[in-house]
């Protein structure tokens, strides 16, 4: 019933890591899958060693067909510990070509498969920029986070959108990346809705990409547990706000003005302003 989309702008890796384990850890009563719809070409191939098809490619050219509910598990491959993936091409200009065929139609079959009930999609939507043809999934999903390192490099990027940003019609909610300024301060700095912090934990990111070690396993890390954290909110949120597309249609009838990215109405200041 729920599709949530996670994204960073420039400086903010992690979001395939996150994506990963936000769906291992997704409360029970959901399925998950989880769909690379990453412009920049996708990291799940190389690092489960998938095959190249199904995945987002055939999904893409399935969708010219239509767009029924159930398409998207028919792209899906496995991982070694059984979550499904719809593994996004390697390559940039496939991996653009396919997300602007299944974004064409308002990412419906996405949309549809995330209303299957029982179901969560998780999107994982990389890196944007301000053409990304994964805005389109952005504006289709539930809950949309935005995961953010803690730092002044990355938190510059993150004031740098937060005009355009203030112009989407959906409220993405930030999650932190290890250590660096406080969560409180980052929130109240920039007048952003901060959800969770996730730790700077290596073994935890190498165990959700495939390389489980002594020292981790995909989902007890400390990562792995604040994802579990992350999920549970995200999943009572998208179960207390309505669909995306319905809240999109009705927010903007509303009031187009007041779409502002979950921003206070003080202008922001300047990140400079921040102290630790
Ligand atoms: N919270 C984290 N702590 C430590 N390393 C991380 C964390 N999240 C991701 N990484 C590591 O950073 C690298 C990039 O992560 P990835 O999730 O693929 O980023 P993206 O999809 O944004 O490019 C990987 O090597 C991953 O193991
Ligand atoms: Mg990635």
């Amino acid at each position: 019933m729920t599709l949530v989309a996670l994204c960073s702008f420039k400086g903010s890796p992690g979001v395939t890591t996150a994506a990963l384990g936000l769906a291992a850890r997704w409360p029970a009563g959901e399925l998950p899958v989880v769909v690379e719809c990453d412009e920049a070409g996708g990291d799940l191939l190389a690092r489960f060693r998938l095959e190249t098809s199904p995945g987002l490619v055939s999904l893409a050219a399935a969708v010219r067909r239509g767009a029924e509910p159930g398409l998207v598990w028919q792209h899906t491959q496995r991982l070694p510990g059984g979550l499904p993936v719809v593994a996004g091409p390697a390559g940039p200009e496939q991996a653009h070509a396919a997300l602007a065929h299944i974004t064409s139609a308002g990412a419906a079959v996405l949309r549809r498969a995330a209303d299957r009930p029982g179901t969560v999609v998780v999107a994982d939507c990389g890196r944007l920029g301000p053409s990304s043809a994964a805005l389109g999934i952005l504006r289709a999903a539930d809950v949309v986070l935005l995961l953010a390192r803690s730092h002044d490099d990355s938190l510059s990027h993150v004031v740098a959108n937060l005009d355009v940003a203030a112009r989407w019609p959906w409220h993405p909610s930030f999650v932190l990346v290890g250590g660096g300024y406080p969560t409180s301060e980052v929130a109240s700095t920039l007048g952003i809705e901060v959800i969770g912090r996730l730790p700077e934990d290596r073994h935890g990111a190498a165990a959700l990409g495939g390389r489980p070690g002594r020292r981790s396993t995909p989902t007890q890390s400390p990562l792995g547990r604040a994802l579990a954290r992350i999920a549970a909110v995200a999943a009572s949120r998208a179960s207390t706000e309505p669909g995306g597309k319905q809240q999109v249609a009705d927010s903007l009838e509303a009031d187009p003005g007041s779409l502002s990215a979950g921003r206070r109405s003080s202008p922001h200041k300047s990140w400079e302003g921040v102290s630790r």
